[in-house]
């Protein structure tokens, strides 16, 4: 099962970015996290990361032509503002599970507008870094496979 794991603008400065919110662990930290938890899964995880919206609505087509099981995405601050991305996310009608580490309806208003939630499957906010093994978990057992 091959799942790819996207993350939008900041999440490279996991770790040094508000740490009361993020928490302490890399961006690398998180990688080997979930590669390890895939390990076990017999999951194929695929990363990437950009700080640039179309950057993130390639990495999401080209998840199509790869012929993904599924896309975990946390889209930063794009979650809040980009249609753009809910629309690629429609476009491939890959199963996505949309990630957040903090919980974004106990923040500013601004933060519980998510554009791409009507197109994902799941969303998991609130549990910090745990959360995309949540939003793994939920893509397996969607397809039956795995853990
Ligand atoms: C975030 C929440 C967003 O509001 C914020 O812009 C981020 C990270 C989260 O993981 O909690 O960059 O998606």
């Amino acid at each position: 099962m091959k799942i790819i794991i996207i993350n939008g603008p900041n999440l490279n400065m996991l770790g040094i970015r508000e740490p009361d919110k993020y928490g302490t662990e890399s961006y690398s930290d998180l990688m080997a996290k979930i590669r390890k938890y895939c390990e076990d899964r017999n999951i194929e995880p695929e990363f990437f990361q950009s700080n640039h919206e179309g950057a993130l609505i390639d990495r999401i087509h080209q998840a199509y032509f790869e012929k993904a099981d599924g896309i975990v995405i946390n889209p930063g601050a794009y979650t809040h503002t980009s249609i753009a991305l809910l629309d690629a996310v429609k476009s491939v009608g890959i199963p996505t599970v949309e990630v957040h580490i903090s919980d974004v309806t106990k923040r500013e208003d601004f933060r519980r507008i998510s554009y791409i939630r009507q197109a994902c499957c799941f969303t998991v906010m609130g549990q910090g870094t745990d959360g995309y093994l949540r939003a793994i978990d939920y893509l397996t057992e969607k397809t039956g496979e795995g853990i």
